[in-house]
């Protein structure tokens, strides 16, 4: 496989070229626990460009398991992840079982107790409902000694590994504000120990703020600023220096777009406008705010200034037009699956992110409106 490293100084192998199951010479063999929505329509099609044999399914209505294991000639069935990873038939386990009939993610303890069984882990998201129980998750999986991995595939788009080759030139210099907007809703005060009317945000904050983590990096502090149907501006301050905005726009048509990720370096910027149209706009005389201002009478600049666009090109039957890639989902179970076969720490999407993605989302619900709040618990959590 041609590959490409971005250079977030991370390591993660992010695929350029796509390579079938079978034409890995080297495949883990795999289960999957949750044979529902996000394994069918996510899940299973990107295991196709994956180094695996998936070889078992378990779901707690087995009878769902055997049915989704017969389309794709899976034998073995079992009904919880204990009896899957207790089988020996496995080396990595997917989860993608969500939550509890109390509202309440399922996936930390669920991992915790299969790495202590022996297999790696990789847990769909959200990977908890607080950092506390990824720290509970951290200690069971450092006595175990295996990988731990979760899916923000958001992390791992295409778009993203170009946004992170250009964030680490030179020419872009460090990020000075970061502004994205995605529309979820927070919940008021009086809901918000209450994981069932938590879990729509739960299940889809922890997206932005992957996305935010992976352009500028650790969040320091959050605002927060609530609107009376749940809508919300965040303002961020990041310990890296930058500063940016969460904006949740609930109330907005369904027929919007969705998310927009804008990002300020030094004299350049990059807007994402609905996961793949990246534009890049380089330095240039007007672009850094040309002293012949009220006298400029061509904004044509030369080619060398001239934002750049990237889009889906969508004539070809390519794998970049299939959203298992351009979404991230191959992308990130790829890097996953690699640094378990290489032995190294999952650095992408691992614990420590997952960790600090829980603090900042715990931090925004002990907000109340306009008082900061610090986002790190003081708990430094290691990637395995
Ligand atoms: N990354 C994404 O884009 C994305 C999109 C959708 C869903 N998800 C995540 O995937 C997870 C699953 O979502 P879904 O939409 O597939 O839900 P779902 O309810 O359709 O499927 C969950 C499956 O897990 C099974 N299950 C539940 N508890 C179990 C247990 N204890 N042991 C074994 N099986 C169990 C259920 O029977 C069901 O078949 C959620 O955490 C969700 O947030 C991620």
């Amino acid at each position: 496989m041609t590959t490409t490293t971005s250079n977030t100084g991370d390591g993660t192998v992010v695929p350029t070229h796509a390579r079938y199951a079978h034409e890995y010479d080297r495949r883990l063999r795999v289960g999957l626990v949750g044979c529902g929505e996000q394994s069918l329509r996510n899940i299973l099609p990107a295991l196709r460009f994956c180094p695996v044999d998936l070889v078992a399914m378990a779901d707690i209505i087995p009878e769902r398991a055997r049915k989704v294991g017969q389309s794709l000639g899976v034998e073995r069935i079992f009904g919880t992840h204990t009896d899957l990873a207790e089988s020996k038939e496995v080396d990595v386990i997917l989860l993608a079982t969500g939550y509890d009939t109390d509202g309440r993610a399922l996936h930390a303890r669920q991992a915790g107790d299969i790495v202590e069984r022996g297999c790696h882990v990789w847990a769909e998201k959200p990977p908890a409902s607080n950092a506390a129980e990824i720290v509970a998750l951290a200690n069971r999986a450092e006595r175990s000694r295996r990988s731990l991995g979760f899916g923000f595939m958001k992390m791992f788009t295409p778009a993203m590994a170009q946004i992170h080759r250009i964030l680490a030139s030179q020419q872009f210099g460090a990020v000075t504000s970061v502004t994205l907007r995605d529309p979820e809703q927070l919940m008021d005060m009086s809901s918000r120990n209450d994981p069932q009317r938590l879990k729509w945000l739960l299940d889809h904050v922890v997206h932005s703020l992957s996305v935010l983590v992976s352009t500028a990096g650790r969040i320091e502090r959050v605002i927060v600023e609530r609107a009376d149907n749940g809508a919300a501006a965040i303002l961020l301050r990041f310990e890296a220096g930058a500063i940016g905005t969460l904006v949740l726009p609930w109330g907005q048509s369904g027929m919007a777009p969705k998310e927009r990720l804008e990002i300020a370096g030094q004299g350049e910027s990059l807007l994402l406008e609905n996961t793949t149209r990246l534009t890049y706009y380089r330095a240039g005389a007007l672009g850094r705010g040309a002293p012949a201002y009220g006298r400029v009478a061509d904004m044509y600049t030369s080619f060398e200034e001239a934002p750049l666009l990237w889009d889906l090109q969508t004539y070809s039957g390519e794998p970049y037009n299939m959203h298992v890639f351009y979404q991230g989902y191959a992308p990130c179970l790829i890097a996953f699956f690699e640094a378990v076969m290489a032995g190294q720490p999952v650095r992408r999407a691992g614990l420590r992110d997952a960790h600090h993605i829980m603090e900042a989302y715990d931090a925004i619900l002990r907000s109340t409106d306009g008082v900061p709040v610090d986002v790190s618990t003081g708990v430094d959590v290691k990637d395995c």
